[in-house]
């Protein structure tokens, strides 16, 4: 490790120069704006946001460029890296929410990889996290490699389907839902007042969903900007569907890229989001987005592999798969903690010796489900299962198969039938699912 680099939490007067080492380490434009430094100080919590500075490291002119704000380098030198937490609440199976550290910003610019700036980082956020009594960290990762190291498994897939419209075998002559419900265009305005309050009620529909923060919502409406020059805000399509009874069963965002070719229209109409608590409602945003005239391609952006969509069609095979790859990243604090707060659809019991070189998490634990109810406590009994705390994360939201990781040696089963047994009580019907990037 250089002597001269120092791992710290940052300081008000960083923020400029983290925000260009964020923005070096994502490739964007390394200019900041004022508006920017602005927009971050009122979304970050210093006290959980960690900067890695280098001393022998300055600045060639002390700028940015034109518009941009002054980064200067602080007493320690030039921001290299970033790293953020920040709290959230995660949807488990059953509807239950637990805490949890998101773990957003992390950068390392490229003149100071591979040094173990990440791996300083990591450690000081997810110690904190444990003390603060958070039952897991959770992060959307970049790259597939770069946190199983840290003990997060990948606990949530997404896929994203590309439609060809005319291909689709849906009625051409589609006028709205049949059910008595109703879509409607809204302004940001309407969704700013109303979206919240259904976001609340959706995630808890859906295990993997995560909170949204009242920022969120503004930055989405554009009622706050991010100041990001390479990333304006540009409003969306919004519309809403209300059930018969004209609750807000439905929330959907797209955009649309124009193209016409000799005379024909050939629109991409691309979903930002498309979020419904019950299936009449998930079915008709469905149904609305593939018959909005002039689109002959709807892309599905990030949905669960195990979306409805493809069904929905005449002829599934219209929806092709573009994406397919693993999303949110779950690293266990609080084995207990984590167990009791799910639902088991079957009953059993399961004494799980969970490894954890880091020291966060690692123990031996008998978990008792039934369908009412679980108890998870540290046990002396022998194990059933003997598995690494990242595979205890790709595990909890049901979405992995233990038998699978059994094959795969990473999970050892010690008793005959243990792996069946889990597979029994861990898997759901459904997928999980985080529709959000963070
Ligand atoms: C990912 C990133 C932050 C890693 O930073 P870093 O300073 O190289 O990390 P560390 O030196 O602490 O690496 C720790 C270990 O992870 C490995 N590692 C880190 N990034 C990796 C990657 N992308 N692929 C494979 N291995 C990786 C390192 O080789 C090292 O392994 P070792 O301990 O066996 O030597 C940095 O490469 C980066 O900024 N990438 C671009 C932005 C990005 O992807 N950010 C993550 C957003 S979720």
């Amino acid at each position: 490790m250089n002597p001269g680099l120092t791992v710290r939490t940052i300081t008000e007067s960083d923020v400029p120069d983290w925000c260009r080492a964020l923005h070096v380490g994502f490739l964007r434009r390394p200019t900041v704006s004022k508006e920017e430094v602005e927009t971050r100080l009122g979304g970050i919590d210093l006290a959980r946001t960690q900067g890695a500075f280098d001393a022998g490291s300055v600045s060639v002119n002390g700028v940015n460029g034109a518009g941009g704000v002054n980064s200067a380098d602080g007493a320690d030198g030039r921001c290299v890296a970033t790293f953020r937490s920040f709290a959230q609440q995660l949807t488990v199976v059953g509807g239950a929410a637990v805490p949890a550290d998101a773990v957003s910003n992390v950068t390392v610019s490229p003149t100071h990889r591979r040094r173990g700036l990440l791996t300083r980082m990591m450690d000081t956020d997810l110690r904190l996290a444990k003390e603060r009594g958070d039952a897991v960290a959770t992060l959307v990762s970049a790259e597939y490699p770069i946190y199983g190291r840290y003990g997060f498994g990948p606990a949530t897939w997404i896929t994203e389907w590309e439609v060809d419209v005319a291909r689709a075998g849906l009625d051409g002559r589609y006028t709205g839902p049949a059910d008595g419900g109703r879509v409607d265009f809204a302004t940001p305005e309407t969704v700013r007042g109303l979206g919240p309050a259904f976001h609340e009620r959706f995630r808890a529909t859906r295990p993997g969903a995560v909170s949204r923060s009242e920022r969120w919502w503004r930055m989405e409406t554009g009622d706050l900007s991010n100041g990001a020059a390479d990333e304006p805000w540009k409003e969306p399509f919004f519309a809403v569907y209300r059930g018969p009874d004209g609750t807000v069963d439905g929330l959907l965002s797209y955009e649309v890229n124009e193209r016409w070719d000799g005379k024909l229209p050939d629109n991409t109409l691309v979903v930002r989001h498309l979020l419904a608590t019950s299936p009449a409602a998930e079915r008709a945003l469905w149904h609305f987005v593939l018959s909005v005239d002039w689109i002959s391609t709807v892309r599905s952006g990030h949905r669960a592999p195990d979306d409805v969509l493809p069904l929905l069609l005449g002829d599934p095979r219209a929806a092709r798969v573009t994406t397919h790859a693993d999303y949110l990243w779950l690293r266990p604090l609080d084995v207990p903690r984590l167990l009791q707060a799910r639902t088991y659809a079957a009953s059993a019991a399961l004494v799980l010796d969970v490894r954890d070189p880091a020291g966060l998490a690692p123990g031996r634990y008998l978990l008792d489900a039934t369908p009412t109810g679980a108890t998870c406590a540290p046990t002396t009994r022998s194990p059933d299962l003997t598995l690494d705390v990242a595979e205890l994360g790709a595990l909890y939201l049901g979405d992995e198969s233990v038998q699978r990781l059994v094959a795969l040696g990473r999970v050892q089963e010690e008793q005959a039938g243990a792996a069946a047994t889990a597979e029994a009580l861990l898997r759901t019907g459904r997928r999980p699912w985080c529709p959000d990037v963070f």
